[in-house]
């Protein structure tokens, strides 16, 4: 899978050398690269910002830098793209929608930050064919800018990829339960710790009342956190 990430702040993707995505890249499954978009600015300030139309407060991405970041980066690629551009106000992502991903042969996120990318960069991208656009946020928060979202979508969609985790059971384990029925505790050795120990199901050996011990446990969970808010 090919990736690019064209943001003001390439250096935000350092992370992606490290662990197991790092890995991949070292592989060859995953060819990475962080686009500098000022690069593709032809000002001697580099502008990337410039006062929105119709008025209001903050800076909105001018266009011209965003559409030869993006071509560049087309170019570079054969076949269909996936261009995810971040924002707050896009579909929510998921898992659901890391799979949906994982298919693509060419990705590249395009991270706005102020008060985001001039609406014309999305438009003119969903119809020239070849490119399918998406505009994705992570969650109903703010974040300064889409770079770590974008991190959050690369990790979730390359450990999808063959060969990036260890041991693929645990993804095949992912894909066939909801993601709430993963939610269970889990225990390793010392069997005792500070006074607390492992509940004697999980070294029974019964594998069928662990199982349904751990759905149960996972139910729990997650009706427990379901509208947690955080205060
Ligand atoms: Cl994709 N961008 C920004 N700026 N904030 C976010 C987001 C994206 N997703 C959630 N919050």
């Amino acid at each position: 899978m090919n990736v690019a990430a064209i943001s003001i702040f390439p250096e935000y993707f350092a992370p992606l050398s490290l662990s197991l995505i790092g890995k991949a890249r070292e592989a060859g499954i995953i060819d990475f690269k962080a686009v500098d978009l000022r690069a593709f600015t032809t000002d001697p300030h580099r502008t990337v910002d410039d006062t929105p139309y119709g008025g209001g407060a903050g800076m909105v991405m001018k266009p011209e830098p965003w559409g030869d970041a993006i071509d560049a980066s087309l170019a570079q690629f054969q076949d269909d793209v996936d261009l995810v551009i971040l924002t707050p106000g896009g579909a929510r992502f998921d898992q659901r929608y890391a799979e949906a991903l994982s298919r693509a042969q060419n990705l590249i996120f395009a991270c706005g930050r102020y008060e985001g990318i001039d609406a014309r960069v999305a438009d003119y991208y969903r119809n020239i064919g070849r490119v399918r656009v998406h505009e994705i946020s992570i969650g109903d928060y703010v974040l300064n800018g889409g770079e770590v979202a974008a991190i959050v979508i690369i990790e979730a969609v390359a450990r999808l990829l063959p060969g990036v985790i260890g041991n693929p059971e645990s993804l095949a384990e992912e894909s066939h339960n909801e993601i709430g029925e993963l939610e269970y505790p889990v225990y390793t050795k010392p069997a005792q710790w500070r006074g607390l120990s492992v509940p004697e199901i999980l070294t029974s050996g019964n594998h069928g009342a662990i199982a349904k011990w751990r759905k149960e446990r996972a139910g729990e969970i997650s009706a427990s956190r379901r509208g947690h808010t955080g205060e």
